[in-house]
């Protein structure tokens, strides 16, 4: 990709870039809806990401061109946020590099061009926008000369997000992109921003993990995600505690909420955290097959009390499970977007027929299919060509 990167940009801008940044798309194990409830997950990198060309300006602009996108956008880093500007749809993929430059410039950092290139899927919920935001703030960081550590980088990236694109994200995502290594995966206290690299290897367990795009595209900046936090905000309060991570008697918490609804989404914070503590127990003892039940527990409680699932999440877990998997379940924010399917390595590509088949049997677009490698967080990826 940089090749093709470092060619677009010279053409582009008439200039050579000071190098390319890469940050990667992730997928989370477990841990669903927890983060913006100051709770666990436990989230992987994928190989597939956003790479970003860039080259450092003085005036104060930032320009942002994608081979995705289709007219390059031009913005000050000093104006104000991109959802008061009110910015038409087509310049809507911008707002995540000018976002990031805008919060940024708050610590020292300045102008850019740049040139975007993704090989992952957009709304497959693979986390792209974050992606995006960690290359583009690792890249505004050096070509500044700023120094700010990877988990404060993760909080940056996401008040982008939060405050510049009006996405009331968590903080999984922006960090999983940063700080995920090969071969673990990343478990995360979002409350006090520790973390832990567990060890994480379904293939030397005889498994594979397949990551099942359900085609069913998401857009989180519709109202349900946001709606789906105010919810846990308001139980939070009327429980009198910080966050819903910080209910500890599940049963006698639920009798005093009388809001069937508030009580379902408790229930399933509460009992998601506990999933992301025992999925690493697991891990830590080498039981990776008995993942597959967690991921099962995980699924249900996402599709009956949380309500995030989706026809098409449900169709493929199901027809995943009947042709042999261990486990499975929906994975991101939800209404659309991808599934993970826990199975044993000699069974997958059954799995992957009895998705196929059960997708064709109601006309729907086929599904497409990933292997899921835990793979390394955002670095720069070309050593400078000049500076
Ligand atoms: C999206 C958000 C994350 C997180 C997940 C759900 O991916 O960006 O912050 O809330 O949904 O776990």
């Amino acid at each position: 990709m940089s090749d093709r990167l470092r060619a677009g940009f010279a053409a582009a801008y008439g200039r050579e870039p000071e190098g390319v940044w890469h940050a990667p798309g992730r997928v989370n194990l477990i841990g669903e809806h927890t983060d913006y409830n100051d709770g666990l997950v436990l989230p992987f990198a994928l190989p597939l990401g956003v790479s970003a060309a860039a080259a450092r300006r003085d005036d104060g602009v930032i320009e942002v061109r994608s081979h995705q996108a289709g007219e390059p956008v031009t913005a000050p880093v000093d104006g104000g946020t991109v959802v008061s500007e009110g910015w038409p749809p087509e310049r809507a993929w911008a707002a995540y590099p000018v976002g990031v430059a805008r919060v940024l410039r708050e610590h020292g950092a300045g102008g850019a061009s740049l040139l975007i290139d993704s090989d992952l899927p957009q709304g497959a919920g693979l986390a792209s926008s974050a992606a995006l935001e960690c290359a583009t703030a690792l890249a505004l960081c050096d070509l500044h000369n700023v120094e700010i550590d990877r988990p404060a980088l993760a909080r940056l990236a996401q008040r982008a997000e939060n405050e510049q694109v009006g996405m009331p994200c968590g903080l999984m995502d922006q960090s999983a992109s940063l700080l995920c290594e090969d071969g673990r995966a990343l478990m995360l206290d979002c409350r006090s921003g520790l973390s832990a690299q567990v060890p994480f290897d379904p293939a030397a367990s005889g498994l594979t993990l397949l990551v099942v795009d359900t085609r069913a595209s998401h857009a989180l900046t519709g109202g349900e995600y946001g709606r789906r936090r105010a919810e846990c905000e308001e139980a939070a309060a009327l429980l009198g505690v910080a966050a819903l991570r910080d209910v500890k008697d599940l049963a006698g918490t639920l009798g005093t909420l009388r809001d069937p609804v508030l009580r379902r989404r408790v229930q399933h914070v509460v009992t998601e955290n506990h999933r992301v503590e025992a999925t690493v127990g697991l891990l830590r003892a080498g039981a990776v097959p008995d993942l597959g039940a967690m991921l099962n527990a995980s699924h249900l409680s996402l599709r009956d009390q949380f309500e995030v699932s989706w026809p098409e999440a449900d169709t493929a877990v199901d027809a995943a499970l009947r042709a042999g998997a261990r486990g499975g379940r929906m994975v991101g924010g939800g209404f659309g977007g991808s599934v993970i399917v826990l199975a044993p390595a000699a069974k997958a590509g059954r799995v992957r027929d009895a998705i196929a088949a059960a997708y064709a049997k109601r006309g729907w677009t086929a599904p497409e299919f990933l292997d899921a490698v835990p793979s390394g967080g955002a670095a720069r990826v070309t050593a400078p060509w000049r500076r």
